[in-house]
């Protein structure tokens, strides 16, 4: 059941047109299918190919007969028609039943309205068809429904038609323009309501712009539109990539298991993703928000007209829009240091996710060559690593020869197919570049290790800086070749200024693109005449883990200096890391008590002076002043203890608020943000940094600290205040939090993502053990069948608290193994997501280890378990 890349063959049959027809019941709907199909010339299979799944099948028949049993074969999901003629017309019945679809793959219902969920392989559970990315066709879809209950029918493309039918029904005929694989159809058929807009394009053409919610949310949809019209002006001016449609539409989904959809022209989302207002949604969800309709939209480009060949290439799609979708967050702020603060966010990701999946038993390439389940690989490896593979291909070229990389990307694959190695082609051939070593990143998977060693000759004025690159093995992948790395580099003089930069008699200005092959490499800066301190990777320039014996001195050096914002934060978590590490170390060694440890003054005067300095922006000082979480503590150590981490890192927080206390305190007043609440980036920085002031204060709380929180609690007027003062109070423990807890939920129950917020605040708190998620599962207002409920808490509590879920007596592991197999009965994708939360196991102490894989051996001993469990379990098991 494991699927190969090198198994790859063309399609059988291709696929000119789909007339579908939908009769809407959730107990039983009928789908028409009516396809016309002919052979594929590169195919010397001669059998017509159909996949479905949990889907009846009705009638089936082939240019006007119906097939009988001799006919066709069903084996599994696969139908196979022999014999088939060169051209033919299919027509298939089939039903389904939505309601009871848990799976949200497919057809279901939410909140009694239909809607469809097909990437990656949700289409043949509405109707066999092709379906896999390389089947491109021409769609055309009927919707009938009662009206009463589904006034809203909508579909991919354009409106034809619309009328009433008997028995209080009514229909929609909608036809998308363009050839599109399968996994981009949808409908859907709902009780909703809408704010639209006509936009005008670049080329002068308008067109309709619709966000659709349910009708208590209309007042949360002025900032996803804002974000549409934003994407779209964006896509036209950066790429010159204009909207394809006169029509684009937004649908808010509560049940939905990612974040959202690219389908043609009708995205659906999950609601996290849409609704928004000052009252429910803090600055997190905005920004959230922006990037998600941005990264949808830019799909329409790069994923619907250039689409996947097979679902191997995903990230071809995937990376690349995820780095559209960066690039559009920076560009919407605009300033250096606002580019440079969410491209920290984007390390930070990196390392609190992607670098443990590569050196964990999920390890896969950018483009995997192999799985079970397709699902379980839409990973932070296929997403954010593969954004930054294209990064650093825009970092080698330069931004204009990029730009024409993608100009010749789009020109060669327009309503095309293809593969991760056709947009490095475009790349390389339209800049006349050799990217044949580049490939690596594509297929290598785990975390390259790059060693620098740096000598400075006074007498020769030379500077060398030695790279030695190497990468550990990953299932399947013992042996790996070097990568083709860019290495930005700076040079900073005593006075912290950048030196100017000289290698091999070029100028290269004060930061440097050098390009790392070989597996050891020197590099030589001449005419350096004073000891510089070396900023290595500016800009992350390569998703690599930069090892270097940098002094405190030269650490602080940086801290406070380096032009580079993004490695000037590096040398700040360099600084706070080696601390950590140190102090875990003594936390376990003294039996896990806080006992006599110390922070020494070099890191506190390094903080407090980039915490007072008025001169950087606000939401930079707050990700310098952010330590590693526990998660990326761990990641540095060979042998886990949870709680020795927490307890170290609890200790440094408690530390810097009693220490920087005056500090914290005139942050706290210096970075209020009076007046309208407005989420733009300098006010969505001021906020952060004084919420840190606030629980860098409360982390030590006294009287003082803990009656801020209080009063900020009750003074909130909108949601990033509200929840950043609750968070203080509940992990400062403060007898006032059970009362906050419960006015919080008063106020906002009829919320569902606040709800959400609510429960996940809990999960996380370090009070929360496995009894207490237990209760707070018997809530009223707890469900598993949400995806973003039973992540709320369930997953909140395995994957984000440490010390609860990582419990001595393994009652954590034993609560995860009976969710996941609980959640699993339910919605396997959900399900497989929570499995991974075991993913690092055999790094914890000998008896965290013991009681991990006695639950992952209980999961896996399960009769009745999906493909996509199934596979994380097993593969945590023998990895
Ligand atoms: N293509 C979507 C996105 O990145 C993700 C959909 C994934 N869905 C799934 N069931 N695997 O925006
Ligand atoms: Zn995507």
């Amino acid at each position: 059941q494991t699927i190969y890349r090198k198994d790859y063959t063309a399609p059988s049959y291709l696929v000119d047109t789909v007339e579908l027809g939908f009769d809407l019941d959730p107990a039983r709907t009928v789908v028409a299918n009516r396809m016309t199909v002919r052979r594929n010339p590169a195919s010397a299979q001669r059998e017509i190919e159909l996949y479905g799944e949990d889907i009846e099948l009705v009638t089936l028949r082939l240019n006007g007969r119906t097939l009988g049993e001799g006919d066709y074969v069903i084996e599994g999901t696969l139908l196979r028609i022999p014999n088939a003629p060169e051209e033919a017309t299919l027509e298939i019945e089939t039903i389904c039943v939505p309601e009871s679809n848990t799976t949200l793959s497919g057809l279901y219902t939410s909140n009694g309205s239909f809607y469809t969920q097909c990437e990656a392989e949700g289409f043949r559970r509405i109707t066999y068809f092709p379906d896999r990315p390389d089947v491109m066709a021409r769609f055309t879809v009927m919707l009938r429904a009662d009206k009463d209950k589904y006034p809203v029918l909508l579909s991919n493309g354009n409106l034809i038609e619309e009328g009433d039918l008997d028995n209080g029904r009514h229909y929609a005929l909608w036809e998308d323009p363009f050839k599109k694989p399968s996994y981009l159809f949808a409908l859907v058929a709902a009780r909703l309501v809408c704010q639209e807009e006509n936009f005008e394009l670049a080329d002068g053409r308008t067109a309709l712009l619709q966000v659709w919610v349910e009708e208590g949310n209309l007042d949360k949809t002025d900032y996803a539109m804002q974000s549409l019209k934003h994407s779209i002006r964006w896509d036209e001016e950066r790429w010159n990539l204009e909207l394809d449609l006169d029509r684009f539409m937004i649908v808010a989904v509560g049940d939905f298991n990612m974040g959202a959809m690219e389908n043609k022209g009708l995205n659906i989302f999950n609601t996290k993703f849409v609704l928004a207002n000052p009252r429910v949604a803090t600055d997190v969800d905005f920004q959230g928000i922006e990037a998600v309709v941005g990264h949808e939209y830019f799909h329409n480009w790069t994923g619907n007209r250039v689409t996947c060949r097979d679902w191997f290439q995903l990230s071809l799609k995937e990376g690349l829009t995820v780095f559209r979708d960066q690039e559009f967050s920076a560009d919407m702020i605009g300033t250096n240091t606002g580019r440079a603060v969410t491209r920290i966010d984007q390390v930070r990701t990196l390392r609190q996710a992607q670098f443990p999946e590569d050196a964990g038993p999920m390890a896969h390439p950018v483009r995997p060559d192999s799985f079970v389940e397709i699902n379980n690989f839409y990973t932070v490896t296929v997403y954010e690593k593969g954004a930054e593979v294209v990064r650093m291909v825009q970092t080698l070229l330069g931004r204009e020869a990029f730009r024409k990389g993608m100009d010749l990307y789009f020109q060669r694959h327009d309503e095309q197919a293809v593969t991760c190695d056709d947009f490095r082609l475009a790349m390389a051939d339209a800049n006349g570049r050799d990217l044949t070593q580049f490939e690596r990143w594509y297929s290598q998977a785990g975390t390259p290790v790059v060693q620098a060693e740096t000598r400075w000759d006074e007498q020769a004025q030379t500077y060398t800086l030695r790279l030695i690159q190497s990468c550990p093995s990953t299932p399947g992948q013992p042996e790996k070749l070097p990568f083709h790395i860019p290495v930005a580099v700076g040079l900073l003089g005593r006075d912290g200024r950048d030196l100017p930069l000289t290698v091999d008699g070029k100028n290269l200005g004060t930061t440097a693109v050098l390009e790392l092959t070989d597996s050891d490499q020197t590099f030589v800066f001449t005419g350096v005449t004073e000891q510089p301190t070396p900023s290595i990777l500016r800009d992350f320039s390569a998703p690599v883990i930069l090892k270097h014996g940098y002094s405190d001195a030269e650490l602080v050096h940086l801290f406070s200096h380096d032009s580079d914002p993004v490695n000037r934060w590096e040398a700040g978590q360099r600084l706070a890391m080696s601390r950590l590490l140190k102090l875990t170390g003594q936390v376990a060694g003294a039996g896990n008590v806080v006992d006599r440890l110390d922070l020494d003054d070099t890191f506190v005067d390094a903080m407090r002076k980039i915490l007072v300095d008025d001169t950087l922006d606000p939401s930079f000082r707050e990700q310098a002043l952010l330590l590693p979480t526990e998660s990326m503590i761990a990641d540095q150590l060979d042998v886990v203890d949870p709680l020795a981490i927490h307890l170290a890192r609890q200790f440094v927080r408690a530390d810097i608020g009693a220490r920087l206390r005056t500090e914290l305190l005139a942050q706290y007043d210096a970075n209020q943000t009076p007046g309208e609440y407005s989420p733009d980036a300098e006010s969505i920085g001021k906020r952060a940094l004084k919420n840190l002031a606030l629980a860098y204060l409360n982390a030590a709380p006294d009287e003082a600290s803990l009656a801020l929180a209080q009063k900020q609690f009750d003074g909130a007027t909108n949601m990033t205040d509200r929840v950043a003062a609750l968070s203080a109070l509940v992990h400062a423990r403060a007898p006032a939090a059970a009362d906050a807890l419960q006015r919080f939920y008063d106020e906002f129950q009829g919320e569902a993502l606040v709800v959400d917020k609510w429960f996940a605040m809990q999960a996380a708190a370090p009070t929360t053990d496995v009894a207490r998620v237990r209760e707070l599962m018997t809530h009223k207002a707890f469900t598993l069948r949400n995806p973003n409920r039973a992540r709320s808490l369930v997953s909140t509590f395995c994957a984000g608290n440490a010390v609860g879920f990582h419990a001595p007596d393994g009652s954590g592991y034993g609560f995860w193994a009976e969710q996941v197999i609980a959640l699993d009965a339910l919605n396997p994708q959900v399900a497989s997501r929570l499995a991974r939360a075991m993913d690092r196991w055999r790094r914890y102490t000998p008896d965290l280890q013991a009681h991990m894989k006695r639950a992952l051996q209980q999961v896996a001993g399960q009769a009745k378990l999906s493909n996509d469990v199934r596979e994380v379990v097993s593969k945590a098991l023998a990895n």
